[in-house]
């Protein structure tokens, strides 16, 4: 492990209580995230791909720590920004321009102009300058997914946790945002948890990859050596697929009996 990792996870485990039986569904986790690392994380349904991104972010109690930057991070914070798959995660009733703008108003202490001007530089950065005044029912499911990168941006926060942002998209649309995502990646630097069900995903984003097996035990932890951009035709491509392949394949099959 490393000792000076963005983000280190240290035995994490999160337990579902209810009225008849307690659901173990994080069991020890150990993870350290790199600065600018560009994480992605398989693995099958109900694994609790979903319930991590939600403990970094601060939305669930459990037991063990989440630190950034060496400091413990219990609550939710602008340090880590969480992109969900729902198109719905803009407010109706703004604008985009104010979409982005308010989380900005919240935790800066900038005039109203200095606001706007930061919200509007993290809108040119998805390519959405021009839309700043529309409200999110005149946008498409990309364009909103747009706007929910910009708010990320625009807050500057270091982390990125995102939760299958580009599932519901249809391919030539998740392919132009998969491209944005590695150009803002490698321009702002941020560190990014991007969770996927798409082998071929993970291989074009990750500059490290995941597989999760039940309870997040983790079945697969390796760099993506490929250049890129990554396509089929990547050298490695195959090999790197069958063995992501092989490992979801086995954590779906292995389902824990220790609830
Ligand atoms: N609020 C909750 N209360 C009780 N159980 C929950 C709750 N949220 C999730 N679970 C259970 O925890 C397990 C992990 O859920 P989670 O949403 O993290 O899975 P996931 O890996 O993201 O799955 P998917 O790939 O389908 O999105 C599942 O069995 C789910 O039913
Ligand atoms: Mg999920």
């Amino acid at each position: 492990m490393s000792k000076d990792a963005l983000l280190q996870i240290r035995d994490l485990t999160k337990i579902y209580k209810d009225d008849n039986s307690d659901k173990t569904v994080l069991k020890s986790l150990d993870l350290d995230v790199e600065k600018s690392e560009f994480l992605c994380i398989l693995g099958p349904s109900g694994c609790g791909k979903s319930t991590l991104l939600r403990c970094i972010a601060g939305f669930e109690d459990y037991s063990g720590t989440v630190s950034v930057d060496g400091s413990i991070r219990r609550e939710p914070g602008i340090d880590r920004f969480m992109v969900f798959q729902d198109f719905n995660q803009l407010f109706p009733w703004k604008t985009v321009i104010n979409n982005v703008a308010y989380p900005l108003g919240l935790n800066l202490k900038a005039s109203k102009a200095e606001i706007k001007e930061r919200a509007m530089e993290a809108l040119k950065k998805v390519g959405l300058d021009n839309c700043g005044d529309q409200y999110p029912h005149q946008l498409s499911g990309g364009m909103k997914q747009r706007v929910a990168i910009a708010k990320a941006l625009a807050l500057r926060s270091p982390i990125i946790l995102m939760d299958e942002p580009f599932a519901a998209l249809d391919a030539m649309t998740r392919s132009g945002l998969q491209k944005e995502m590695i150009s803002i990646s490698e321009s702002e630097k941020n560190t990014i948890i991007f969770i996927t069900h798409n082998i071929q995903e993970a291989l074009i984003l990750g500059t490290r990859i995941l597989v999760f097996g039940q309870q997040g035990h983790i079945l697969f932890d390796g760099k993506n050596p490929m250049q890129r951009p990554v396509t089929p035709a990547s050298e490695g491509y195959g090999a790197l697929w069958e063995e992501l392949h092989h490992a979801l394949y086995e954590g779906s099959l292995k389902r824990s009996d220790t609830d």
